[in-house]
């Protein structure tokens, strides 16, 4: 084994690690912002910093500019040290981080200057697209070659999830981003009216099951085991939910277009495979939860296994209450409320913010050759300023969705409504003003989190750290 082949490549782990701290403040700052524009409107400074320029600069900044760091950050190191071998093509991975630093920035540039596609989640221009492309194919040559020259026979389950997050997002991103470019800034979709909504919501949907799920789940399948020092409560149960989850996510989609044009089939079909979908999610969360079993002592005093089981409360609450809202009734009154806002920042924060906070305070000292963080007080500062911050959250929106479906659906005796849309609005204000409260604990959680960070690399020495023979066990 030459040099380079005999230790593992934590550089471009590293580097993705301490970017997903900084995007992670970037953006959700920039969520503060948005949820300050709407209890003080007068926060909305010139074309540039309006609401509807900022929302798309915040959802692409926390999922694919936090989230997207902190899956390739553990899913480079994850890989390495279950494949027990170095990552695959150095220089490509190195191209991987700076192409996806250069996708951000443009996100960066191109959403303020108004510059979008129009689709949810996927709002960047087709220039950018095609470099998303590039880099997407880089990292699954660098993901999958690493698999193929592993030094063990099996292929640990974590790196099953990763691998098909890498695989659904290339063909999320290929099939719903077709279109026809007219200038370099301005392109139109490759599809046409209602067909056009059926596709971004298989995308949109399909983002939520593996961008941020089915990769935060290869996260939760490495990183909980570790932490806990047990191993994965069922290997069985891993298998079966990972194949039900990745076969019926792809069919839940119609459910974010009840009531509308779509046939009224397709709308039932999304929302039965939906509530199928809350059986494989919680066969996740179960095994998650239960790896702890026998040493739920740990939770006590381990703020980095508070973190990450609490994670996994989120992300069974949250695939609860997706599936309750997918039903057609229930929608009628959850849809357009802030109810939807609410359930995703369960899932957003709770779930894919937690996880990653959880996995990145365990891989900081590792990467970084120090035993544990500067500050361990600190990690549990954050984590229960975070929870605090993550309730709040969604305590108001819940709240706040239900008065609105409600006061917009309560009609007087002689057919006229009852209320004005916006007494709806007025009566909105003090919650919004409380998740504007849970947004500022949950950044300031964040910057508690970069400071420890930043003391933790200056005490630190960066060095190789070979990779581990094989001895029939993980990594
Ligand atoms: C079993 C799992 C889940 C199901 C069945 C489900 C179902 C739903 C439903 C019915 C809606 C409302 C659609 C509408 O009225 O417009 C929704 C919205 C949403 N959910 Fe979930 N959900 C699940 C899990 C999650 C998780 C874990 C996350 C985040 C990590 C998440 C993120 C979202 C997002 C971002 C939206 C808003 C989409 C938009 O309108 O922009 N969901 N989900
Ligand atoms: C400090 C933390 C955060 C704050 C204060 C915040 C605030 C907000 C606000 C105010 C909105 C707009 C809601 C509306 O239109 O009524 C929003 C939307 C959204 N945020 Fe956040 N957010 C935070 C963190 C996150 C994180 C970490 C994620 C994902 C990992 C996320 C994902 C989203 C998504 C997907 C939407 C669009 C929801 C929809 O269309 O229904 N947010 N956020």
């Amino acid at each position: 084994m030459s040099e380079t082949q005999s230790t593992y490549n934590y550089k471009v782990v590293r580097q993705f690690a301490v970017m997903t701290v900084i995007w992670g403040i970037v953006g959700m700052l920039v969520g503060v912002i948005i949820a300050a524009q709407l209890v003080w409107p007068e926060l909305n400074f010139g074309p540039y910093l309006s609401y509807g320029r900022l929302r798309p600069l915040h959802t692409n900044a926390v999922i694919f500019a936090f989230g997207g760091c902190a899956l390739f950050a553990t899913s480079y190191y994850v890989v390495q040290r279950t494949s027990h071998a170095r990552l695959f093509a150095g220089g490509l991975a190195a191209f991987t981080f700076w192409g996806w630093q250069l996708v951000i920035l443009a996100a960066a540039v191109t959403l303020p200057l108004g510059f979008t596609s129009g689709k949810e989640y996927a709002e960047l221009e087709w220039p950018i697209d095609i470099l998303i492309t590039l880099v997407w194919v880089s990292y699954a040559v660098v993901f999958f070659g690493t698999i193929a020259k592993r030094t063990v026979s099996h292929i640990y389950v974590a790196n099953w999830f990763y691998g098909a997050f890498i695989i659904a997002v290339a063909l999320l991103h290929l099939v719903n981003s077709a279109a026809i470019p007219v200038s370099l800034t301005k392109s139109y979709s490759a599809y046409a009216g209602v067909q056009d909504a059926m596709v971004q919501w298989w995308y949109g949907h399909n983002a939520v099951g593996f961008f941020l799920t089915a990769g935060f789940l290869g996260m939760m399948y490495y990183f909980v085991p570790k932490q806990a020092g047990r191993p994965v409560y069922s290997y069985r149960l891993s298998v079966v939910h990972f194949w039900a989850l990745i076969f019926t996510y792809m069919w839940a989609g119609p459910h974010h277009l009840h009531y509308t044009a779509l046939p009224d089939w397709t709308q039932s079909v999304g929302m039965i495979f939906s509530l199928i979908l809350l059986a494989p999610s919680w066969g996740g969360m179960i095994n998650g939860i239960m790896t702890l079993s026998g040493a739920w002592n740990k939770l006590r005093d381990d703020p980095i296994l508070k973190f990450l089981i609490t994670s996994l409360s989120f992300y069974g609450m949250s695939t609860f209450e997706g599936p309750m809202m997918s039903i057609k009734t229930v929608n009628a009154l959850s849809h357009y409320t802030d109810w939807t806002v609410g359930h995703v920042h369960s899932g957003a924060l709770g779930w894919v913010a937690m996880v990653s906070i959880g996995a990145i305070y365990y891989l900081l000292p590792r990467l970084f050759g120090k035993a544990e963080m500067s500050s361990v007080k600190l990690i549990t500062v954050h984590f229960w300023v975070a929870t605090i911050g993550v309730v709040l959250y969604i305590a108001s929106m819940w709240i706040a969705g239900v008065m609105q479906g409600l006061m917009w659906r309560a009609v007087n005796a002689d057919g006229t409504l009852t209320y004005s849309f916006v007494e709806a609005v007025k009566g909105s204000y003090p919650f919004w003003a409380i998740r504007f409260l849970g947004g500022v604990l949950f950044l300031s959680g964040m910057l508690i989190m970069a400071y420890n960070m930043f003391k933790t690399i200056a005490g630190g020495k960066t060095e190789d750290v070979p990779v581990v023979a094989p001895v029939g066990h993980h990594a």
